[in-house]
């Protein structure tokens, strides 16, 4: 079994979770249960950064010790992980001897390399980010270019480490190993960096206490980030030991992008320099913002309770949605809408609504078990087409969850959960029952979609492992084969006798209840905190309107305006046109039978990835057109004109064909 170790950051224990470290834990874990499924031998790390000045400076303003603040706030971590369905295989805080004992270990094998001397510091630092900053990255001279708030000037003696000798090597390994800095953007910003020349890098403080001792001077603390980095590593035990030795190098280092640099930077250096194998792959994610400010612990307008979250619409929906909205790698901004949004159409509708019409079926086509595939039937086109989609799904997806991208998985995962509602459309068994010469066809059509939810169920496991287990319960797969099935990875060719003949299913009881206005009502004003409603008034004034670029066209009749047909269109798929720059070939679905090709020039505003799942509103009776060389069914409503500013927004959930007028 190969192995698949990964990581989330240690985070600081300053304060209590919020939605972006559940983000990062949730994609980390997520990606360990899909490896798990793969039969990797997978081994998943997270928890908690608890030396430093910060951390320091937080207690005394708490009037409680360091330790007794991160024993306090290390629980809200466990505890939020436990409720968010985390499965982490280890915990580490960097308090425990054990952490220590390899902290001490890596220092040393720096310093006999040669790469540790001792001089004095001199310099901005910003106690937030715990790091130190030339003052030419900083904004007037005296800030934080990531907190806006006054960075410190410290001075102070210290050791260094001898970073700037790595740079070469550094480079070099980036070159040779295409995938050890992920998403490409991230790899070059870094690349930038490093050719920009190395300094060395001041590796102790002496101004405070809270940290691991210098071994053998101890009125030096170490670095916080050479301390918290080395928890990858200790985690595991000291170089030599059996864990490490099993899994080490890490296979992915799962982080935000506001610290790239000390893992794409700084770790491997240290690595070079004590001699230990660097990881596989840095895989950096985007931040989640609330009407575009970070989320953080400091802007009470943009916290988001994951906890509350979980508590009212399940673990697994949250999952669900922060997987499946934004591609890993890209920003994204959250809304509470939008998670409603996605909740009721992807879950309630699609998945939930399929699960329970296809076992009220069963139960009333088939006597209420799974009946036997009929080999002459699956031939027959309309049949064959669930069963190629099927195959291909569990192929695609399980593809993409190995490249880091779950968004993407999600999105093939539906495609199998759509074309099973199409195929129950399309075949209408309720026809089928009517008809006795067509038993068979009506047997292996239930059969069908009973196997289609019975994979998505297990592929989605992953990501939404209570629900997967919910739907494979009403399935009739419990105990040991709901275990077999959420542990191993659909095997494509065992498509129409995966479920066995006979067993008994369910009635179906809605999985996802659909979330109606009185209720969303309900939970926004849960949600939402007073103080975030009060400090959510911009901070910046908006901005001015623009003067129109052109003046006002001349007026049209009512009844010209009625001639133009507009609809609520859904992007199934979107990919640049090639060789263009503007232009954008999606899929649309407009409630038609077929899907439409539209073709977009909104892509200097809008990577393909970011469009997928989104509704925009299609002038939908557009003469067809020919834009190079491709055919256009129809033209997506976009803001702006020279430069696209935005896309037509549709406030409520509304399936696709809807009437815009
Ligand atoms: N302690 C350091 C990490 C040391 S790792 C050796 C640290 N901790 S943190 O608590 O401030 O944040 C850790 C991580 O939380 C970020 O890198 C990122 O992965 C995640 N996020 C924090 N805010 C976030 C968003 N608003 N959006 C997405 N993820 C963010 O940095």
């Amino acid at each position: 079994m190969p192995p698949f170790y990964i990581t989330t950051p240690i985070y600081y224990v300053n304060d209590v979770p919020h939605l972006g470290h559940a983000y990062t834990t949730i994609v980390a874990d997520a990606l360990s249960r899909f490896h798990r499924m793969r039969g990797d031998d997978t081994y998943f790390l997270t928890g908690t950064d608890e030396h430093g000045q910060k951390i320091e400076e937080a207690a005394d303003k708490r009037g409680v010790t360091p330790i007794e603040l991160a024993d306090r706030v290390v629980e809200r971590f466990r505890e939020t992980w436990t409720n968010l369905g985390i499965a982490n295989d280890d915990f580490i805080r960097t308090t425990e001897d054990r952490h220590k004992a390899v902290v001490s270990e890596v220092w040393r094998r720096i310093e006999q390399r040669g790469d540790i001397t001792l001089g004095a510091y001199k310099g901005w630092y910003c106690v937030p980010c715990e790091a130190f900053y030339p003052e030419t990255q900083l904004v007037d001279g005296t800030q934080c270019p990531i907190h806006k708030s006054a960075a410190s000037w410290v001075e102070e003696p210290s050791y260094f480490f001898a970073m700037s000798k790595y740079q070469d090597r550094l480079l070099q390994h980036i070159a040779d190993h295409p995938n050890f800095i992920r998403p490409e953007n991230y790899k070059n910003e870094i690349i930038s960096f490093v050719k920009s020349g190395l300094r060395d890098l001041s590796v102790s403080r002496t101004t405070f206490k809270w940290g691991i001792p210098v071994p053998d001077h101890p009125e030096h603390v170490i670095y916080v980030w050479i301390d918290a980095l080395t928890n990858y590593m200790s985690a595991l035990g000291a170089p030599g030991t059996p864990l490490y030795q099993r899994y080490w190098p890490a296979t992915c280092h799962l982080i935000g992008k506001d610290i790239l640099r000390f893992h794409a930077v700084y770790w491997p250096c240290m690595l070079m320099s004590a001699g230990l194998p660097l990881p596989e792959t840095i895989m950096t994610h985007g931040w989640w913002t609330v009407r575009g400010e970070k989320i953080s612990k400091s802007m009470p307008a943009t916290r988001v309770d994951p906890n509350q979250l979980a508590a009212d619409l399940g673990a697994d929906a949250l999952r669900y949605f922060l997987l499946r909205e934004v591609p890993l790698g890209l920003d994204g901004d959250f809304s509470y809408e939008a998670l409603i949004g996605r909740y009721n159409a992807d879950l309630a509708n699609d998945l939930g609504n399929l699960t329970n019409r296809c076992l009220t079926m069963a139960g009333k086509f088939a006597g209420g078990a799974v009946p036997a595939a009929d080999p002459a039937v699956a031939d027959l086109e309309a049949h064959a087409v669930l069963a190629t989609t099927a195959r291909e799904c569990v192929a695609e997806a399980a593809r993409c969850f190995e490249d880091y991208a779950p968004s993407r998985a999600l999105e093939v995962i539906w495609r199998l959960v759509r074309e099973a509602n199409r195929y129950v459309d399309a075949v209408q068994p309720w026809k089928l029952a009517k008809d006795p010469t067509r038993e068979a066809e009506l047997a292996h059509c239930v059969r069908g979609f009973l196997e289609a939810i019975f994979w998505s169920a297990r592929m989605v496991s992953p990501v939404m492992p209570d629900k997967a287990r919910a739907i494979l319960g009403q399935l009739g797969v419990t105990g040991e084969a709901a275990e077999h099935a959420v542990t191993s990875w659909p095997d494509p060719e065992a498509w129409g006798r995966d479920l066995p003949t006979g067993q008994v299913v369910g009635k179906g009881e809605p999985v996802f209840p659909r979330i109606d206005a009185e209720r969303q009502e309900a939970l926004l004003k849960r949600w939402i905190p007073e103080d975030a409603l009060a400090s959510a008034a911009p901070t910046t004034p908006a901005p001015a309107p623009t003067t129109p670029t052109r003046p006002l066209a001349p007026p049209v009749t009512f009844q010209d305006f009625q001639r133009l047909d507009f609809r609520v269109a859904l992007i199934k798929a979107a990919e640049p046109v090639p060789k263009t720059k503007k232009l954008l070939k999606l899929r649309v679905d407009v409630g038609e039978p077929s899907e439409r090709q539209v073709i977009a020039g909104i892509a200097a505003a809008y990577p393909p990835e970011s469009l997928v799942g989104r509704k925009v509103i299609l002038l939908a009776n557009l003469e067809p057109a020919t834009i190079r060389g491709v055919e256009s069914q129809g033209m997506v409503l976009a803001i702006g004109d020279e430069e696209i500013l935005g896309l037509s927004a549709i406030d409520k959930d509304v399936p696709p064909g809807t009437i815009v007028r």
